[in-house]
């Protein structure tokens, strides 16, 4: 490896930290976070329960975006999020990642992290990972190489591009190439990709630290209708080794996702208006009114 290349990898390490910490906190540092992880522990999800919010309120000059949320999700589950447009479910996801500070109520991960203790930095290296609608990869660099640079993120495994990878860091690198369905692209430049590749890869990147949780906000918007049905597919098959929270407008990627038996639940002026399998939310007269039949 010549010093060139060394210096450009070091180079790009730093800007992928830079990026991921400008991200994910407008307060406190990252460097700070890493030394209170050992602190706070690993979630504790014997219970059962993966994420708890409890009477979550958040005003914004005295309107409630979130009014009183209050929402269970399961370990290993799969839970669809739909409601109309300003309902809240974006701020919900903004109080789970820090991001927002809820007013008033209570927001737990597993059964003994109270997330509202936690900054936002903190809250993303106890495994809760979050995809934003825009795509953001490294363009110029190969699907391989962005892969390779989410690790540098990873508490456990400070890898980082151009240094030699460990036989278990290049395992989950093909692991998570064919769960995104992109093996066959590993070597071609992400800026090549298509639109919902670019979306699979940032995903892939964000499984690269092997997040508990996973909140997808519209995770499927301007996708084909393949790459909708094979981000369902996607999502269906990470369900049960992750607890996965998904936002989306597109009814037959929810119906894809749901099975038929799946809970969903409709948001709607911050609070929950309905909850319960997709066919029988979609037939009741409230959710009718405020969101499916406009
Ligand atoms: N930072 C903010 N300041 C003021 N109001 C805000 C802020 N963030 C969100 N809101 C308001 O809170 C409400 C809920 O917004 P939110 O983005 O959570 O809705 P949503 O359910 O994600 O909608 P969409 O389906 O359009 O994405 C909206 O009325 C929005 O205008
Ligand atoms: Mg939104």
């Amino acid at each position: 490896m010549t010093p060139d290349l060394m210096e450009e990898g070091a180079r790009r390490r730093e800007a992928y930290a830079k990026r991921q910490a400008e991200r994910a906190t407008e307060s406190g540092g990252r460097s700070a976070a890493y030394g209170r992880i050992a602190r706070i522990g690993e979630p504790d999800f014997t219970q059962g329960v993966a994420l708890y919010l409890d009477d979550i309120t958040v005003s914004f000059d005295g309107f409630k975006a979130l009014n009183a949320l209050s929402l269970t999700v399961n370990v290993g589950e799969l839970r669809c999020i739909i409601g109309p447009n300003g309902a809240g479910k974006t701020t919900m996801m903004d109080c789970i990642t820090g991001k927002t500070r809820p007013d008033a109520g209570k927001l737990f991960f597993g059964s003994t992290i109270d997330l509202l203790r936690l900054t936002e930095p903190e809250i993303a290296q106890i495994g809760i990972g979050r995809k934003f609608q825009k795509p953001t990869v490294y363009e110029e660099l190969s699907v391989f190489q962005n892969l390779e640079l989410a690790l540098a993120a990873d508490r456990r495994a400070r890898a980082s591009l151009f240094s030699r990878l460990t036989g278990p860091q290049l395992d989950r690198i093909g692991e998570v190439l064919a769960l995104i369905h992109l093996s066959a692209d590993a070597q071609r430049t992400a800026g090549l990709l298509s639109h919902g590749q670019k979306q699979w890869l940032e995903i892939g990147m964000l499984l690269m630290q092997d997040p508990k949780l996973l909140l997808l906000d519209e995770p499927v918007a301007g996708m084909t209708d393949e790459e909708t049905e094979r981000t369902a597919e996607l999502f269906l098959s990470l369900e049960g080794k992750h607890s996965l929270v998904v936002v989306e407008h597109d009814m037959k990627f929810v119906e894809q996702l749901t099975e038929g038996r799946k809970k969903v639940t409709v948001l709607h002026e911050g609070s929950v208006l309905a909850e319960g399998r997709l066919a029988d939310v979609q037939a009741n007269d409230k959710v009718v009114e405020v969101y499916l039949g406009r």
